[in-house]
């Protein structure tokens, strides 16, 4: 916070507010993260704006998830060097996952000299320090920070919205998914202690908040590295125990930590929303071993079955992967038996991507491109049948809905299970409050319907 405050006193002396851009890349723990860095830079004075060629300060928040979205990341931070070409004194940063990839952080010193400040997710809470480091110098500064360290409390939070709020509870991933790339750039499992959570949620209700997500990589580990007698659905209990009118909702699960003990809580509470993302990857068992995913297909179908036992009602979500290195025409037709077997309300389909370091990237592969595309086209077609079926199921009836904003189609509301509904009436100051809307449309993206 000093130097916040000597970046304040830096820019207070300019002739005009600086601005700043946050561009964010990737997941809602990136989202979450980059509220916390508006909140730095408004603490340093910066107000904001989302056009990169009014932009004083650029603040790229990257993900290294797949492929695609680090080519989507370098593109638009070369397209920068014409904004600063214009605006030398721009100072451009790049941070988040990609930041934190060691061929990444290379090939952005020697080939993007527009950027100016590199830092990855270990040394978010340093921002202030090394904007700092780079305003004083005048030098660039790369942030190679292996060691993620303890959890930084209390950095300035500027949220995006009024109605929905992001939580983090928890920081990293310990599964090595043979895939992934996130246990490398996020470090290992670092809990939240449940009174710093509780405290925020409880602010947040005050507030007036509607709609609180907890956040983390795998929820259902939380609290396992803190020895506080307390587990993922007893931070669960006791933030809905918290007074006020509002939902929560948690991500991500893994299948092998989704408890019963869990879907008892979430049965047992109305503030908890019935909906749950449960990502299978594979329907293979062959498949799921290569991942490295710890649970097989009976035992994923028989947790979804407990939830469903516990929930009748449950919006169930998840994430898929089609071809991983060596998945055979016949593995993948197990995907599209489990998706027909579970019958999801929404699928997140991704084509595999090989990333740099995991294990994955070293297996054989021999699929072509085409036919991944393919199977992932048929996967996709299959699932919007699905979502289409289950979503008409809604037409004829009243759902309490919170109406969470407006875009250029009109009001926008989410069931409990986060479907999205479509006012036909309705006016502004339904906007932040719960209402009962009949469901009078359905397509396989949302819900139509009209406040009652
Ligand atoms: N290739 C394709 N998809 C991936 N995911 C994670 N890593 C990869 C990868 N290398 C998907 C998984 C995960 C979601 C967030 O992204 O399905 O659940
Ligand atoms: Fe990646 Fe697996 Fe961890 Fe999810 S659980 S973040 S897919 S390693």
């Amino acid at each position: 916070m000093d130097y916040c405050q000597k970046i304040h006193a830096m820019n207070a002396a300019l002739d005009h507010t600086p601005l700043a851009m946050v561009d964010t890349y990737g997941c809602q723990q990136n989202e979450a993260d980059s509220e916390r860095l508006r909140g730095y830079l408004s603490q340093m004075g910066y107000g904001f704006t989302d056009d990169e060629h009014q932009a004083d300060l650029v603040l790229v928040n990257t993900c290294a998830i797949r492929e695609h979205a680090e080519q989507r990341v370098l593109g638009n931070v070369g397209a920068l060097v014409h904004t600063k070409r214009k605006n030398p004194n721009q100072i451009i940063c790049l941070c988040g996952c990609m930041a934190q990839e060691p061929h990444v952080a290379k090939k952005v010193k020697e080939s993007y000299h527009q950027v100016d400040l590199l830092f990855g997710p270990h040394a978010l809470w340093r921002f202030p320090e090394l904007l700092w480091r780079f305003k004083a110098a005048g030098k660039r500064v790369f942030e190679f920070a292996d060691d993620p360290g303890s959890i930084a409390e209390g950095i300035p939070v500027v949220r995006q919205g009024s109605v929905k709020a992001w939580v983090s509870i928890m920081y990293g991933c310990n599964n090595f998914c043979s895939y992934c790339i996130v246990p490398y750039v996020r470090g290992r499992e670092r809990s939240r202690k449940p009174e710093v959570i509780l405290e925020e949620i409880a602010g947040l209700a005050a507030e007036g908040y509607k709609d609180i997500t907890l956040l983390g990589q795998n929820v259902n580990s939380w609290g396992k590295d803190l020895d506080c007698g307390m587990d993922f659905a007893d931070l669960l209990k006791a933030a809905a125990d918290i007074p006020g009118e509002f939902l929560l909702r948690f991500m991500t699960s893994h299948p092998k930590d989704a408890s019963q003990k869990l879907f008892d809580t979430m049965a047992s509470s109305e503030k908890i929303a019935p909906c749950f993302h449960l990502p299978f990857q594979a329907g293979s068992d062959r498949v799921l071993k290569a991942m490295n995913r710890v649970y097989g297909r009976a035992g994923y179908l028989d947790k979804v079955r407990r939830l469903r036992a516990a929930i009748p009602d449950v919006v169930i979500t998840s994430d898929v992967i089609v071809g991983f290195p060596g998945e055979t025409a016949e593995e993948f037709e197990e995907t599209m038996t489990l998706i027909d077997e579970v019958g999801f309300d929404a699928l997140f389909t991704f084509i595999y991507s090989p990333r740099v370091g995991t294990p994955a990237a070293s297996m054989e592969d021999p699929v072509s491109r085409e036919e991944k595309l393919a199977w992932f086209q048929r996967l996709v077609a299959r699932q919007d049948e699905i979502s289409e079926a289950k979503h008409r199921a809604y037409i004829g009836k009243t759902v309490r809905c919170l109406v969470d904003g407006k875009d250029e189609k009109g009001l926008t509301a989410r069931t409990g299970g986060n479907r999205l509904v479509r006012l036909t009436n309705g006016a502004e100051d339904l906007i932040g409050r719960f209402a009962d809307i009949r469901i009078t449309g359905a397509n396989k993206w949302s819900l139509s319907g009209e406040a009652v």
